[in-house]
């Protein structure tokens, strides 16, 4: 099981020296969200150039099961509070490379009419201009972010952002997708 393998690896590394060992501890990280966490798979996220806080809040979410996912929460049990600060601390001052997905223009019209009206308060326009807190969304894989916006909206995940959660769970079926499009469309 790749999982485990992993898991086995961070533990492996999981020890005090870390602070020189973030580069070989952002290794593994970088085997599932590519080189510099700019990710090519299209689940899987970019992380490369989020912002600090967002990044260790996420990740400490997931150490105290506060927040729910599919891999990380098992990832983050191995790393302490100080590694994961590191982490983030790395990860922060990368830079953020969108990978722009072509989508069609009524799609694209669609989730810039939503985007408009319920969004781009917090994550700005294009998604490269976020609040304190929020994510970078511009160029973010449109599949990954549905998958997201899915657990936000469904009542047996736990995602502890009241407001995200509220804006998630507004939108109507039809517009999960046009506006994760609309997002990972954007290249700057
Ligand atoms: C086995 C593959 C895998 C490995 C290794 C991995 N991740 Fe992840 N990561 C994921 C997946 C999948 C998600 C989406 C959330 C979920 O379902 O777990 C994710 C999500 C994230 C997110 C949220 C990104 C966002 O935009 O909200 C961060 C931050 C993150 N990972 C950091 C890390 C760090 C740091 C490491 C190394 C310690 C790491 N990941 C190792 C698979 C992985
Ligand atoms: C009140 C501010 C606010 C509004 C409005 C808002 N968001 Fe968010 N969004 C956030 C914050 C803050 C986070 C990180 C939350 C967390 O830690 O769980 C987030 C997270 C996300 C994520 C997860 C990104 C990732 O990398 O994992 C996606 C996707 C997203 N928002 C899309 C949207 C869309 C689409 C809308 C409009 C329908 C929207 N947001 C409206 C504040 C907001």
């Amino acid at each position: 099981m790749r999982r485990a393998i992993v898991a086995g690896i961070l533990f492996g590394l999981a020890g005090p020296s870390a602070a020189g060992g973030i580069d070989i501890l952002a290794r593994t990280c970088n085997a599932c969200h590519g080189l510099n966490g700019v990710s090519v798979g299209h689940s899987m996220p970019s992380i490369g150039g989020l912002s600090k806080r967002y990044l260790s809040t996420v990740m400490k979410d997931w150490k105290t099961d506060k927040r729910s996912a599919v891999t990380m929460n098992r990832i983050v049990k191995g790393l302490s509070d100080d590694e994961i600060d590191a982490l983030a601390l790395y990860y922060s001052k990368l830079p953020w490379v969108p990978s722009p997905q072509p989508v069609g223009a009524a799609t694209l019209a669609a989730g810039k009419a939503v985007v408009n009206e319920n969004c781009e308060d917090c994550h700005g326009k294009t998604g490269s201009d976020p609040d304190v807190g929020a994510p970078k969304l511009n160029g973010q894989w449109a599949r990954y972010m549905t998958l997201e916006l899915e657990k936000y909206r469904h009542p047996d995940f736990r995602m502890p952002h009241r407001k995200m959660r509220k804006a998630a769970r507004d939108l109507k079926d039809g517009e999960v997708q046009p506006v994760a499009e609309y997002y990972g469309a954007q290249d700057r």
